[in-house]
């Protein structure tokens, strides 16, 4: 199975999961036709999908049953959408492109915006706690990835490296060790979590060796995906990547490149791909999806 082949299975669930909605007022406990497409809007724009890609190919290569999988993989796809839609808001990064469309406060407005981005959190809650009480048997399991899963994305995740982001930002600070803060926690953690989560699933515990090494390697695997999104906002293709790009510099952010110049941003992200590799070692064989995966990132354009 390829990156590809995963994103497809992703799509189809998630397609499932957000219907489209015709407009109508709804019935109690009915979602608003207005939120429902406002998150179908930015959630089935497309996007690599990497980060439920990342679950469902952990969750093979562990031996995990893959439909026990699917609706965490598609939970972890919603929050990482919010987290977009909320960093293009204008009092965040002010984006006005995202996965090729205008970001989703440019369509539905800057409250229903907002909306959205909470919508797709607690709904991907949701989802994951029926997918724990679908399988009874596994309920320790179950927790353990939701853990993972809602502590990656949450305020010493995620959330904390997206304040860090926005403070360095405003108060024109540079400084090595926040860009490491930020970026091991807005990008790292929601590249960890899917690993550590189907680790959980597999019933590995959170110290065991292959929960570890799964660790290190989301870690340097999260920094070489950031350095090379700061390198693609300097030397990237808009139409390619479906995003804006010049945001970086024309904000005042705190990135690689401004840290360490271009070319040592490409350094720093080889360097990382070499560490993250030599993570996989115990799996052998195995890894062989996640290997490539590094080597797809470090060369993609989009
Ligand atoms: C963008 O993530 C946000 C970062 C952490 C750099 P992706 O590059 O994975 O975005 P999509 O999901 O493909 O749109
Ligand atoms: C955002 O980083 C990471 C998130 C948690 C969404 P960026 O602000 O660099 O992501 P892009 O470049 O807008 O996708
Ligand atoms: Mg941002
Ligand atoms: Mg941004
Ligand atoms: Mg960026």
């Amino acid at each position: 199975m390829t990156l590809k082949d995963y994103a497809a299975l992703i799509d189809a669930r998630l397609a499932e999961l957000l219907p489209e909605a015709e407009k109508k007022i709804p019935d109690t406990d009915e979602i608003p036709w207005l939120l429902e497409n406002a998150m179908r809007y930015s959630v089935m724009a497309g996007g690599k999908r990497l980060r439920p890609a990342m679950l469902l190919a952990c969750a093979d290569m562990l031996g995990v049953n893959r439909a026990e999988a699917l609706l965490d993989a598609c939970a972890l796809e919603m929050i990482h959408t919010y987290s977009l839609i909320h960093d293009d808001l204008p009092g965040m990064d002010n984006d006005t492109l995202r996965r090729g469309r205008p970001t989703n406060h440019v369509v539905f407005g800057e409250g229903q915006a907002i909306l959205a981005g909470d919508g797709l959190l607690s709904y991907a809650m949701e989802l994951m706690l029926q997918n724990a009480m679908a399988y009874p048997e596994h309920s320790a399991r179950h927790i353990l990835a939701m853990n993972d899963i809602m502590a990656g994305a949450g305020v010493g995740g995620m959330v904390g490296g997206q304040c860090m982001d926005l403070y360095c930002e405003r108060e024109h600070i540079s400084d090595e060790r926040l860009l490491s803060y930020i970026h091991v926690n807005k990008t790292s953690r929601m590249l960890t979590s899917p690993l550590r989560a189907a680790a959980a699933l597999a019933g590995f515990a959170p110290d065991s060796p292959e929960t570890t090494a799964l660790t290190v390697y989301g870690v340097k695997f999260g920094l070489l995906f950031q350095a090379v999104d700061d390198i693609l906002d300097v030397v990237g293709d808009e139409k390619t990547l479906g995003k804006s790009i010049g945001k970086d510099a024309e904000e005042g952010k705190l990135t690689y490149v401004t840290l360490y110049g271009l070319e040592g941003a490409c350094k720093r992200a080889d360097a990382l791909a070499a560490e993250a590799r030599d993570s996989l070692a115990i799996f052998g064989d195995r890894a062989a999806f996640f290997v490539k995966l590094l080597d797809d990132m470090t060369h993609r354009v989009a």
